[in-house]
């Protein structure tokens, strides 16, 4: 027999009572934060309840304290977690994070003790408040430094932050620790005070809208217009750099060996900032070595290497290798295949870059060296793949030959080194051998007729598809009605 007072049983009976409704709670909620934090509970519960049998078997007052300490904070605990949290949804709300939630627990803890043992409350509260105060004088700086971040809210769950010399997003704002994950994907875990002493930069307030500078030094020959012509068009052909607010290009400075150039532009998501910064400066190198622009070493290998090494010999034979392979220039002679090598210019593109936009004009034709392109053909909203191309065929050759529009995009499958023929080239070789000219306008036909083929089916498949939809519309109609 235990030696039990009347009012004690009731005591342990409560504590019997909410093991198994908290576990039937932790069982059915879908909330994973509830559900930890449940199981701790019941934990602290049950050895609560121990206490208590202890108590009552032993009779030592000492078990019945800790009893009451213990449940009593495990059962705050559970109350506040089902109060401020969802039951049926995966989420920690906004307002009310977990280290706000162990501040309520904490508060209501103490009210709670100091009704239930006083004396015992204020008999040690003097000198474990000293004792813990020296000890956890770390701990409790962090703490108090959470809760100034919790209300001042300088950044929240799920923002970029600059912190602490850290950048990331914030994963998770606890008692003593502010979580970051970095780009590289590597937790950061700050310490509170740390953050509250320290300078933040918070990326996504007001707004994740930002600026990005790309900086570029070029030769002194350029034109400093031109060089801006060419970075704004890059910028433009980056579809993650916003239209508004404009980039712009600024003369920076002139430099012992070249005139620094900056292209500011900006971005909706602070989180790509690198992929677009290198989108945009792979694109800008393509572009300049089009335009025939250098990015210069120092000055001194510049020019030794400008004055010193002509065009290679090797490249012309390269070139005329390359005719080799060309089905066009199959039946030429030597003379003639070495007619067009020189009027050939090497171009390349960069991988998903636009060589050809279709409804522009164009007086150029281009030959695959390496790399492939596909061909994509834009019908009204829709655009589709008509084939793909690679090293030794060739396109362009239609609004070369017709002076009409580009009829479909080139788009750079790969990185694509090609060789370029423009109009004045094309006509000189023409003239030495007209004979190519049956079999471009064979393929073009072929192409041509591959083009209309595609353009009618897919204007059946959109009409196909709004038939569709009217037979849809119409038996909702009739449904709706009753008819
Ligand atoms: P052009 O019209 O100057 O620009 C787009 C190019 O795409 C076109 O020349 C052809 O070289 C190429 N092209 C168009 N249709 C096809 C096709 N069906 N197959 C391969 N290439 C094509």
């Amino acid at each position: 027999m235990f030696p039990w007072s009347s009012s004690v049983p009731l005591y342990l009976v409560f504590l019997l009572v909410s093991i198994p409704l908290l576990a039937v709670l932790h069982g059915i909620t879908r909330n994973t934060y509830v559900r930890r934090r449940l199981r701790l509970s019941v934990i602290l519960v049950a050895i609560a309840a121990l206490c208590e049998i202890g108590f009552l078997y032993f009779a030592s007052p000492d078990l019945h304290y800790i009893a009451l300490i213990l449940g009593s904070l495990a059962l705050l605990r559970a109350a506040v977690t089902l109060l401020l949290n969802p039951f049926r949804m995966d989420t920690v709300p906004d307002h009310f994070p977990s280290i706000v939630q162990d501040a309520v627990v904490v508060g209501a803890f103490v009210l709670v003790a100091t009704y239930l043992a006083p004396d015992k409350l204020l008999a040690t509260s003097a000198i474990s408040g000293l004792v813990l105060g020296l000890a956890l004088q770390d701990t409790l700086g962090n703490l108090f430094a959470g809760l100034a971040i919790q209300v001042e809210k300088p950044f929240r769950v799920g923002d970029w932050v600059k912190a602490a010399n850290y950048e990331g997003r914030v994963a998770e704002v606890t008692w003593r620790a502010t979580r970051i994950r970095t780009r590289s994907g590597n937790f950061v875990i700050i310490p509170n005070s740390l953050i509250s002493k320290d300078t933040v930069v918070n990326f996504s307030r007001p707004s994740p809208v930002q600026r990005l500078e790309f900086t570029v030094g070029l030769d002194y020959d350029t034109p400093p217009n031109r060089v801006k012509r060419v970075m704004l068009q890059a910028a433009a052909e980056v579809p993650e750099i916003l239209k508004e607010p404009p980039a712009d290009v600024l003369l920076v400075s002139y430099e012992d060996s070249s005139i620094l150039y900056k292209c500011r532009f900006w971005i909706a998501d602070f989180a790509v900032t690198d992929p677009i910064i290198d989108k945009f400066a792979t694109l800008l190198y393509y572009k300049l070595r089009r335009e025939g622009l250098t990015i210069p070493f120092p000055i001194h290998e510049v020019r030794l290497q400008k004055e010193a090494v002509p065009e290679p010999e090797s490249d012309a034979e390269v070139r005329l290798g390359f005719l080799e392979q060309v089905e066009l220039f199959r039946g030429l002679t030597s003379s003639e295949k070495a007619l067009i090598s020189a009027g050939m210019e090497a171009q390349s593109f960069g991988s998903s870059e636009a060589i050809i936009r279709q409804g522009d004009p164009g007086d150029s034709m281009f030959f695959i060296r390496e790399g492939s392109v596909r061909v994509l053909l834009r019908t009204g909203d829709q655009v589709h793949q008509v084939t793909t191309l690679g090293e030794g065929d060739y396109f362009g050759e239609m609004a070369l030959l017709t002076g009409e529009p580009r009829t479909a995009t080139i788009i750079a499958d790969s990185d694509v080194d090609t060789y370029v023929l423009r109009k004045q080239a094309f006509r000189d070789v023409l003239v030495r051998a007209p004979g190519i000219l049956e079999e471009i306008s064979r393929t073009m036909a072929e192409r041509k007729a591959q083009l209309e083929r595609e353009a009618t089916q897919a204007a059946r498949k959109s009409s196909s598809s709004t038939k569709e939809e009217q037979e849809n519309f119409l038996s909702r109609i009739h449904r709706f009605f009753k008819l």
